[in-house]
């Protein structure tokens, strides 16, 4: 009913609009005033963590592209090699795991099949085992050495948002938290961070006030064939997600790619007047990466491509360029993907709407899948 969904049309925009405080509440208790990661409930001692020699994150869908980004922040804060899986690969080959491997199982229902299998298949060969879950009780944290569960609350629009968000503050607390209890080598920048994780609800807040010309651009794009997504670093998992969530909703063509690889195959797409989504760094820190990914929006835009550039508040090298640019509040480069997959999530759903879907209920899909 319009009760439940909190005067939105759909639950899917409660539930994007709900994110600040889903961060907010999972980050709740976790930090202490003095910069340290609180992970008690997680049930692992300081020994069987310094112990890890590899994390092994496994996870479906919206999950698995958490898990992606998850992979930068772990072995940049902690220095631990990090692998991610689709769950549905991970379980039917022989991945090289042993009592000192951390494998993380995320998934917001704890229901997953593939992602249940794929855990089992760990413990078999004595791993151990994190599930980061949305859902208490549910199956996956049951049969997880231990669990971290994000506090998003119910969500109940197959497409995942305020999910996903969460996952993300669950993985970047379980690399904070690695990286001090093993002693870190960029103590410094662990401490920043997770000051900064903390300014994410209100930033949070800020782009989802800054909605309106997203909106209205995806009204606009609603009859485009195909739209590309490109990103570099934590920029590529956003991109892949961005063009998975077109595809969920609106039944559009959507790819992402990371955007080094443009040239080796998927510029050739690249027509008279293609969108093209383009995620985009902060320009402070690792700025080769903003400037690179500048050249892949021109190479785009040279071969007609009409460019629509995620990029930071203040960053005017990308204005030459961008046909359409959507500002974003500065935020570190890892933590990037917490601000800048919201007006991804914004568009899929506007270009659904628009398209006359069900955005909610997305055809053939499944909010949980527990079949093989
Ligand atoms: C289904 C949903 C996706 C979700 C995936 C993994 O395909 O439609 O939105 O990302 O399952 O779900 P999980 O509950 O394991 O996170």
């Amino acid at each position: 009913s319009a009760a439940e969904k909190g005067g939105y049309d759909y639950f899917m925009l409660k539930e994007i609009a709900e994110q600040p405080q889903a961060v907010a509440d999972t980050l709740l208790g976790r930090l202490t005033e003095t910069g340290e990661i609180m992970l008690d409930e997680v049930r692992l001692s300081d020994q069987d963590l310094r112990d890890v020699d590899k994390v092994f994150i496994v996870a479906c869908g919206t999950a698995y592209h958490s898990g992606l980004v998850a992979k930068y922040a772990i072995e940049h804060w902690t220095r631990i090699p990090c692998e991610v899986e689709l769950a549905s690969e991970f379980r039917y080959r022989d991945p090289v795991l042993d009592r000192s491997t951390l494998v993380v199982a995320i998934s917001q229902s704890g229901e997953t099949m593939d992602t249940l299998m794929a855990l089992r298949h760990a413990k078999e060969q004595k791993a151990r085992v994190l599930a980061i879950c949305n859902t208490n009780g549910s199956t996956i944290p049951r049969e997880s050495d231990a669990v971290l569960y994000t506090h998003g609350g119910p969500e109940i629009a197959v497409a995942s948002t305020k999910a996903f968000l969460t996952q993300l503050v669950a993985c970047y607390l379980i690399g904070l938290h690695l990286a001090q209890v093993r002693g870190v080598k960029y103590a410094d920048e662990v401490a920043a961070v997770v000051a900064q994780l903390q300014e994410v609800p209100d930033k949070l807040r800020t782009v989802l006030g800054a909605m309106e010309p997203v909106r209205e651009l995806a009204r606009e794009l609603s009859t485009a064939g195909t739209v590309l997504f490109i990103g570099r670093h934590v920029g590529y998992p956003v991109a892949l997600e961005g063009a998975l969530k077109l595809k969920e909703l609106a039944y559009m063509h959507a790819e992402g790619f990371a955007a080094g690889e443009l040239k080796h195959g998927p510029i050739a797409l690249i027509d008279q007047g293609t969108p093209v989504i383009c995620v985009v760094p902060s320009p402070a820190g690792r700025s080769v990466l903003r400037d690179k990914i500048v050249s892949n929006i021109q190479e785009v835009r040279a071969r007609g491509a009409r460019t629509i550039v995620i990029a930071e508040e203040g960053d005017e090298a990308v204005l030459p360029f961008a046909d359409h640019v959507i500002y974003v509040p500065r935020t570190p480069t890892l933590l990037a993907p917490l601000v800048t997959s919201v007006p991804l999530q914004v568009f899929a759903c506007a270009v659904a709407d628009a398209r006359g879907h069900d955005v909610d209920q997305p055809r053939n899909l499944a909010k949980s899948v527990t079949v093989e």
